[in-house]
């Protein structure tokens, strides 16, 4: 059977697969265009993706596909309703990201409440004088609150890594608590409520329609001054004017983006703003959870090109 990559994947994962099946590897600009995957997806029975590229319905027409394999743990970027409607099965990369994630929420939340990245632009302008008192002053994290919006396995992981900095957590009820653990960790609050007390605010919640600008102007006027928000789930969660606007306002004090509502593109004013972080969607990027990914994908691939079920079926 022949499997279309449409980007090179790390050499482990990607020999397994050349064992078993044919493999035909996208190796041009990235993303993959969409008529171009609709030429190449032509007699393949395994695609596996990235969440750069769009899987439209209308791809999917085009194909015999057995197995949509996408090399993240998000999915928005396949009409899964229009694979599942020609039984296809899509897969996604779970679990083994999640403490990569994790980390990297992290880095941006200490990054952000330090100004970390504001004092290094500063120092590289040479515009730095020296130690005082009063330099450049950013917040604490003992004794605050972190609001974390999503309870998935990410949002926990990230919750579990409050009591090493003194922080207690709370999360936003929406349905029940993922599991009873995260209860003994966490306050349940209301959306509004957890906007309203938190001083650090993380997003974890996936992309897509239900999802979209659930940080709107409303909510970011809900927040405290000194909050800080966080998002490395999907740019769409955030409206990225309003965030604009309310870091103009110092409605908030500062925002640590990982994702962008048209990546790679950012919302110009958010590039000249100095209470902004802007990584550029580095959440997984590790060498350790990169292969393990990649890895992941194939051993769906592998699976259902032989007739047995998924790993990480997405749901
Ligand atoms: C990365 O953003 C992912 O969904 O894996």
């Amino acid at each position: 059977m022949t499997v279309l990559l449409t980007r090179r994947i790390p050499s482990a994962a990607l020999s397994k697969l050349q064992a078993a099946h044919d493999v035909e590897i996208y190796d041009g600009p990235s993303p993959i265009s969409e008529d171009e995957l609709k030429r190449r997806i032509v007699g393949k029975q395994a695609l596996i993706c990235l969440l750069t590229e769009k899987i439209s319905a209308e791809v999917i027409a085009t194909s015999d596909l057995r197995i949509i394999a996408n090399i993240a743990v998000g999915y928005e970027n396949i009409d899964v309703a229009a694979a599942r409607a020609r039984g296809i099965v899509v897969t996604n990369t779970p679990d083994v990201l999640t403490e990569a994630v994790a980390e990297f929420t992290w880095a941006l939340i200490l990054a952000a409440v330090r100004r970390l990245t504001e004092g290094e632009r500063l120092l590289r302008r040479g515009a730095w004088q020296g130690w005082t008192l009063d330099f450049m002053l950013g917040s604490g994290l003992q004794g605050k609150q972190l609001g974390i919006v999503g309870t998935g396995r990410i949002g926990r992981a990230v919750a579990a890594k409050a009591p090493a900095f003194g922080m207690r957590v709370a999360f936003a009820k929406r349905g029940q608590p993922s599991s009873p653990q995260s209860e003994k960790v966490a306050v349940p609050l209301s959306m509004d409520e957890l906007l309203v007390s938190s001083d650090v605010i993380s997003l974890h919640v996936p992309g897509g329609q239900a999802t979209r600008h659930m940080i709107d102007k409303k909510s970011l006027a809900r927040m405290k001054r000194s909050a800080i928000l966080v998002n490395t789930s999907r740019g769409s969660v955030v409206d990225e004017e309003a965030l604009a606007w309310a870091l103009r306002e110092r409605l908030i004090a500062a925002a640590a983006l990982d994702v962008y509502e048209r990546e790679p593109a950012v919302h110009p004013p958010l590039l000249e703003m100095e209470n902004v972080i802007l990584a550029p969607h580095l959440g997984s990027a590790t060498h350790e959870t990169r292969r393990a990914m990649a890895s992941l994908a194939v051993e769906n691939v592998l699976a259902v090109l032989s007739g047995q079920p998924p790993k990480t079926p997405v749901s």
